[in-house]
């Protein structure tokens, strides 16, 4: 048998060779180099994340998703979804080859401009990805920006990244939008919800977030989450529940200059780590990561 190919590395992870010319990173989508296959599977990742969703993603993602010119059939035109954002909360879709430097990633959301990868994983990667691609950072971020509080809340981000930087405190920050952005969960009216991309969308973790047995499900708390160190390379060991979307605004009123230090100061938690005054949703076996070794950020 075949060995499968050795995955390309986009943006960042590919060195010096995938830097564009462009300071800001920004290059020009291509959209119509897209071959049929990449249109393919992005059809194959959009229909069967959206028979998984109903009842999973919460009211918001499903909304957004429905008021945005995103479909089954063609890996999305970054130009349209502009248009739309734009007139809704300001945002913009900017595409850039793949992770892009922490400074300037921050200047874009500062900015109310979202970077998304312009490519689509293999077929043989359906379901493991170390880079975000189009699918993930189109299918999984952007019906989300579609609500004012994750716009304001995704800029305060990009604002307070700069900062975080002079004060030696990205590590503490990062967990934040870590254990929001990417992997919240959000309490509504029938339980818990997704609004997290990299849960939204994943095929697995959509399941695992809020079905299996093993995961914490814990109350978020902001400077009890700066201390939290996540799993970069596997499911989460604790997801962290907000009340309401709207919540994410209240920590955009927030000075996090306190909050940093206090977190610095504190003793650093294990993915899996709970505290006596957690509120809890789940209470966690572990059953599912006590099988595995995997890697903390
Ligand atoms: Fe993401």
């Amino acid at each position: 048998m075949l060995a499968e190919p050795v995955a390309a590395k986009h943006g960042l992870a590919a060195g010096e060779a995938g830097r564009p010319a462009n300071a800001d990173w920004t290059i020009d989508q291509g959209w119509a180099n897209y071959s049929a296959a990449e249109h393919a599977t992005w059809k194959t990742l959009f229909e069967r994340q959206t028979k998984l969703l109903p009842g999973r993603a919460c009211d918001e993602f499903v909304q957004g998703m429905k008021d945005l010119p995103i479909g089954a059939d063609q890996i999305p035109d970054f130009r349209r979804l502009s248009e739309v954002l734009m007139q809704r909360t300001g945002w913009q879709v900017v595409a850039v080859p793949g992770l892009v430097p922490d400074d300037v990633f921050f200047e874009h959301l500062a900015n109310r401009r979202f970077p998304a990868g312009h490519f689509i994983r293999k077929p043989h990667e359906l379901d493991y990805l170390e880079e975000p691609d189009v699918f993930h950072d189109v299918f999984g971020h952007v019906p989300m920006l579609m609500n004012p509080a994750i716009a304001d809340f995704i800029q305060a981000y990009g604002q307070g990244g700069l900062r975080a930087q002079q004060l030696g405190c990205l590590p503490q920050l990062a967990r934040v939008y870590w254990y929001t952005i990417e992997f919240g969960l959000v309490q509504q009216r029938d339980g818990l919800r997704i609004y997290g991309a990299g849960i939204a969308s994943s095929f697995t973790e959509s399941v695992f977030c809020l079905d299996s047995p093993s995961p914490n499900r814990v109350r978020f708390d902001l400077e009890r989450v700066m201390r939290t160190h996540y799993r970069i390379d596997d499911f989460q060991e604790s997801y962290f529940v907000i009340r309401d979307l709207d919540e994410l605004l209240d920590f955009t009123r927030v000075d996090f200059a306190p909050l940093y230090q206090r977190a610095k100061n504190a003793r650093e938690l294990q993915p899996g780590d709970l505290l006596a005054d957690d509120v809890l949703f789940q209470r966690g076996d572990g059953s599912y990561h006590r099988a595995r070794n995997t890697v903390t950020g």
